[in-house]
Formats: C-alpha cells, structure tokens, sequence
C-alpha cells in the first residue's frame, strides 16, 4: 500500500502496523500477555494445524475465568460487569463482577448436572436478557460449545441450526419484547424441535411475566427453579481447562444458500484479539463503561456486548430496546449519559432512524454525554449524510470499522486507543494489525490505488478469526480459500486509495445488509420457489432509506396458475417471514411474465437492482431479450420503486 500522507503519522498506528508486520509472531505474543493462561503456548501459530493453521497451540485457558474470575481475585469485584437496561419492560438492573461470577458458576453446575461435557453444544436462543450473557459464559466455563441463534428468526431457521450443531441441551425464553410487540419464542422453539432431525435431551426456559410459556413435560425445565435449587443445594462449577484451539462458540452466519455457515471461534486467539482491541482499537480503559447496542444473537454481541468488554475489565450495557419508539429517539442519549457510557457501537441504521424521528437532536438537550467519547458505526457501509450529521450533533469523533462475523474482530478500523488518524468519510480507514489487505482482481492479481477488485486478505489470518467452519473444512476452503490462492476472500468489494484508506462498496456474493442484519438472497429464493404457484423467482436487495437495503423479490408464476398475483404477492411475503423469520424484513414480492437473463441462462440481477434503485444502467451485450428489462421496470414502477 502507499506511503501515508503527513497527517497520519500523529498517530501511533504506523509504528504497531509495522510492529506486526516485521514480526507478526512476537506482536500476538505480547498482545497475549493480557491473557491468563494455564499453561503457555509450544508455539504462537502453527501453520501445519488444521485447515490454515492454529493459534497458540499447546496453551491452556478459560474464556470465562479471564471474563470474570480474575477480575474479581484482583478487586473488581464490587464493580458492575452489566448493566442490563430494558426501556421494554422498565427494568434496569446492574450486576457486579461478583454476582456475576455467582450466578455463571450455578448455571455452569447446572449445565454439568444435565450431562452437558467439554466439547458438548449448548444453543442459545433468547432476547437481550442478562440471563443470555450467563449461558454463554457458563458454557465457556466448562467448555461447552455455544450457538446463540438470533430471536428473530423463525422455526425453520433454528431448525437448520439444531441439526448442524446438535445440542444436547437448549437455554431459551418464553418470550422477548420487540419495542411494543411480545414475541413468544416457546411455540417457535417447539415447532423447531418438532422439525430438527436431531433433538435436544433438555430444554432450560427463562420464564418472563410478559408471556409465560407452557412446559413439555419431561423434556423442559424451570430455570429460575432449577437455578434456585441448585445455589441451595451448594452446586457450584469450577474452570474447566482448555486448549486455545478448543472452540468456544459456533455463530452461523448466512452463506449463498440456505445452509448457513458455522462460524467457529477458538478460545485463546479469539481472547488475545478482543482485548488488543478493547486497548488499542476502540481506546477503552479497564472500568470504563462500553455499550455495544445490537444482540447478543449477532457477532457485534459475542466480541463487545459480552466477550471482549468483561476480557477487558469493563462495565458492559446490555440494552433491551430500540433507537426509536422504547419511547422515543431520546433513548440512546439517556442511556449514554445514565450510566456513563464512553464510546458506543451501533450501526448506521441506528443513528439513520434516530434522524428521521428527531432530525435536529432535540431529545439531546438536558442529557449530560460529558464522558462520552466515541461513536463507532459497523454492520453495513456508513453513509456519510449519517456519519456527518453524527460528528454534528454529538461532537465526537465517529469511527466506521468493517469486519464480519468470520473475523470476530474489525478488518479496518480507525484505532483511537492508537490516536484517532483524520477520518475520510465512506471509509473504515486502515487495516488493522493482522490483517494483510489487498485489492484484486479475478486473477488474484494486485490492483493499484483507487480501483475496485475484490477485497481479500492474504493468509494466515490473525488470531480471533474463524479457523474452520463447523464440521465443514471443505466448505471453509471452497467459500474462502479456493478463489484467490494465498488469500482469504472477503466477498466484498472495494478499493483502496492513495493514502492506504480503505472503501467498501458493497458484496461480491448474493448476501445483503438490512438494517445491519446480513442475509442471504439465495435463502430467500429457496422459500419463493416452494410456493406452489411460482416457476422462477429472483430476490435482490434495494436501497432503502432507512434499513440500507431492503429485499425484493421477483416471482413467475407458472402457466395455467390463474389466481390474482395480489393474492399470491401476499402469501410469498408470508411465507418468508414464516420461514426464515420478521428479520427478513421481506415485504415485496412482484410479479413479473418472465426474468431478465444471459443467453447461458443466468438471472440479470445486477440490472435489476440498477433499476429498482433508478441508477442508470445499460443493456447488457449478452442479454436474452431486451424488452424483459422493460417490463421489470413497469412492474417495479407499479410498486413504487424504479423512478
Ligand atoms: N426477535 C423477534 N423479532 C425481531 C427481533 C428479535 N430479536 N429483532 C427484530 N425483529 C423483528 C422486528 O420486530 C421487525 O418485525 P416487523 O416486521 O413485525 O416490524 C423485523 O424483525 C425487522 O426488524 P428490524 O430490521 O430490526 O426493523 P425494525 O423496524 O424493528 O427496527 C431499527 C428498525 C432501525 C430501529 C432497527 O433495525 C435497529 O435498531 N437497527 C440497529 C441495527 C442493529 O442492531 N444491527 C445489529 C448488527 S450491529
Ligand atoms: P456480518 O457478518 O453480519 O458482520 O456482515 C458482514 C458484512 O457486512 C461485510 O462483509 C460487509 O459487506 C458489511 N459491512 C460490515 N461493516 C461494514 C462497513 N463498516 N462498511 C461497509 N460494509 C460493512
């Protein structure tokens, strides 16, 4: 990459870059001194392990025991770990070290008591409740594998879940609280057990006052009577020791199809960058108080609403709510200024709703952010209308950092615990240490400065990121390692400019961001052509104000179906929501007399979506029949989109 311009070189980013890049090796070893470990690694990577290689081979830890034991044996204990805020149900509550660890150790012995082992996976599937954060770390604790599935999707999903992971045991909730809605998770959780072909032996269930659920005999339990119990009869569950290639957690994310991919993480690697990036990414001090607003079902709530906060030391917000509506578009300011917040993550969407409600900030008055020191914005490209109207109305400097669930941690960031570099709005800035970023094109060959290619990162990649997918090692290979050789393929695209500045444009494959929230188009595909009426269909992701990009589909229906496409548009709105889930935000179906395609047959989808946003397009060389294009746009139009 380039030389950086003189501006730059204030900060300290430069140097550590450098560090790493001279001596990789030695950079992660001492990164690694702010871990605890059992037992000392034989070597800090091992490129023969595994599919790429592994991290700190050899060593021995607990995730849980560096999130909250050590914390307490060194006299953190009175201070909160978190603090759980939940404008949907008025609640707030704060929960120090101590009780934390307290109640983590029941659970864990809970767990233990049902006959959950190492190397057991536990799913997860609950609102933004405390309770969430306990399961995940007391699986940590003795070294259970979880997978928190999102609440907002539906039966099928967790179904595809389940059987990929097969649990022996599920923690959920009766319900969770989506701003005035009540959502019963139980019926979902039943209705996906009734579907998985792999079924769990347990099933613990957090009873909320907001919609109790009823309880299968035999299978399911009362948590907080199994809880209660337990801390009576004085069960308690020690750290149990693990490698730090071990796996703490599998995230599945969405791929290209409906089978959505097992993220793993380890434990030590996954360790050592969380809290490299607490110090030196997001610039936070143990103790202080960091709010990551997204989910604890989502990779934003594993890395800074649970993991890497507690790793670090820090007091972490768990909020039950939304920018807007739990009341108002006030909220976020409340919170902030209520619990002393210094830097909040959310993504763009946020602020972009927060905007629309309340465009000149009023509901900012009388709040006090004195100690509020950064906004980072992450999930989907940051408009710079947004990032600017931030920087405006809250006088701090706002950071758009790019990663994905894969890496666990940020790609490119502007690191202002390094010292804030000048921000280029529609950029994530640099690459972080790590990460050896280029730009490429179909012949893995480098692009110069400020043209598009494809984003790829050279191998290894730096300890936190996935080594493998779960059970999976050629599908890891063929999605990331295969196109580009030497490279790990990011599936996005973008450039890189004379200043070694980063520019995200958007994904190489069929995924979209709605509202942050990353879905598969091909998943959704899968649901539209299961309707019985429908021969072809298309989904493709249109710009959105609010959301980013929101799905639209396109169906044709096959011949001799004479029912009203109205009709049918609604049924295939419903199917998706009934089949992947609310999160699909899928609310636009049209029908159109055929697709638009290549003579080799393939879907002109790139054309369509110009279209649909009314950017100008031009008719492809290899089209089958140009009048299709035309008559995409009338439907479109119809529907109000198109221009
Ligand atoms: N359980 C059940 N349903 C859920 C859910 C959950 N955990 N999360 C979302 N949903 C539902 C919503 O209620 C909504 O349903 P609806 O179609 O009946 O209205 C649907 O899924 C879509 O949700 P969302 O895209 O979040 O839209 P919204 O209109 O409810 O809220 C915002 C819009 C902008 C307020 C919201 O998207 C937001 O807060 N975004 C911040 C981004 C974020 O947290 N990203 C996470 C990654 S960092
Ligand atoms: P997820 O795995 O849900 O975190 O989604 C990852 C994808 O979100 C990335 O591959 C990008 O396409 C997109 N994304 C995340 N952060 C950014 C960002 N700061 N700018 C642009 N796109 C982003």
């Amino acid at each position: 990459m380039s030389a950086a311009p003189k501006a730059i070189m204030t900060s300290r980013y430069h140097e550590v870059y450098g560090h790493w890049q001279r001596d990789s090796h030695g950079f992660w070893a001492e990164a690694a001194q702010a871990i605890d470990w059992m037992r000392p690694w034989a070597q800090v990577f091992d490129p023969t392990l595994d599919v790429y290689g592994r991290w700190f081979p050899g060593a021995l830890c607990n995730t849980c025991y560096n999130a909250l034991d050590r914390h307490v044996e060194r006299g953190r204990g009175a201070q909160p770990a978190i603090i759980y805020d939940s404008p949907v149900t008025g609640t707030k509550r704060s929960i120090s070290y101590s009780g934390l660890l307290s109640e983590v150790r029941t659970l864990a012995a809970v767990l233990r008591d049902l006959g959950v082992a190492k190397g057991d996976r536990v799913v997860i599937y609950m609102p933004m409740v405390p309770e969430a954060a306990v399961a995940m770390l007391a699986c940590a604790r003795i070294g259970a594998v979880h997978s928190v599935v999102f609440g907002g999707f539906a039966a099928k999903e967790l179904a595809t879940r389940l059987d990929d992971a097969e649990p022996r045991l599920i923690l959920s909730a009766s319900c969770g609280i989506e701003g005035a809605r009540i959502v019963a998770y139980k019926p979902l959780l039943d209705e996906a057990i009734d579907l998985a072909r792999v079924k769990p032996e347990k099933c613990l269930i957090l009873q909320r006052p907001q919609a109790e659920a009823s309880l299968v005999k035999g299978r399911d339990l009362d948590w907080a009577e199994t809880v209660a119990a337990a801390r009576a009869a004085g069960k308690d569950a020690d750290c149990v020791p693990l490698a730090a290639t071990d796996p703490l957690y599998i995230l599945y994310t969405s791929g290209t199809t409906g089978q959505p991919k097992g993220v793993v993480r380890d434990n030590g690697g996954h360790m050592v960058a969380l809290a490299w990036s607490m110090q030196h990414l997001y610039g936070i001090d143990p103790g202080e108080v960091f709010w990551a607003a997204s989910d604890v079902g989502w990779v934003v709530g594993h890395s800074y609403i649970v993991y890497g906060p507690l790793i670090h030391g820090c007091t972490s917000i768990l909020y039950e709510g939304k920018p807007v509506g739990t009341p108002d578009a006030g909220a976020y300011w409340r919170v902030i200024a209520e619990h002393g917040v210094v830097a909040l993550f959310t993504a763009p969407t946020a602020f972009r709703a927060i905007k629309k409600e309340d465009p000149r900030a009023a509901l900012l008055a009388g709040h006090d952010l004195s100690r509020f020191r950064t906004l980072f914005l992450a999930g989907e490209r940051a408009d710079p209308d947004t990032v600017q109207w931030a920087e405006h109305i809250l006088g701090v400097p706002v950071i758009d950092h790019w990663w994905q669930t894969e890496t666990g941690w940020p790609v490119a960031a502007n690191p202002v615990g390094l010292g804030v570099l000048p921000v280029k709005h529609g950029s994530p800035t640099v690459p972080m240490p790590g990460y050896d970023v280029r730009v490429v094109d179909e012949a893995a060959k480098e692009l110069p400065a400020n043209t598009m290619g494809s984003i790829v990162v050279r191998m290894p990649l730096p300890p936190g990121c996935l080594p493998t997918l779960w059970k999976a090692d050629d599908r890891f290979r063929e999605s990331y390692l295969t196109e580009f050789p030497g490279y790990y393929k990011t599936a996005d695209a973008g450039f890189v400019d004379e200043d070694g500045y980063l520019f995200i444009m958007g994904r190489t494959d069929d995924i979209i961001n709605v509202a942050g929230h990353r879905l598969s188009t091909g998943g959704m595909e899968e649901v539209l052509a299961s309707h019985p009426d429908v021969a072809e269909c298309a989904v493709i992701g249109v710009r959105d104000e609010l959301k980013g990009e929101v799905p639209c589909g396109f169906i044709v229906l096959k011949s001799g179906v004479t029912r009203s496409p109205v009709e049918i548009e609604a049924e295939i709105v419903a199917l998706v929501r009934e089949k992947i889930g609310p999160v699909a935000a899928f609310k636009l179906a049209v029908t159109v007399g055929r697709l638009p395609k290549t003579r080799s047959g393939k879907i002109l989808r790139g054309t369509m979506k110009k279209i649909a946003d009314a950017e100008p397009w031009s008719l492809p060389a290899t089209i089958d029949d140009p009048a299709i294009l035309e008559e995409i746009g009338e439907a479109l139009r119809r529907h109000g989109l198109g221009g």
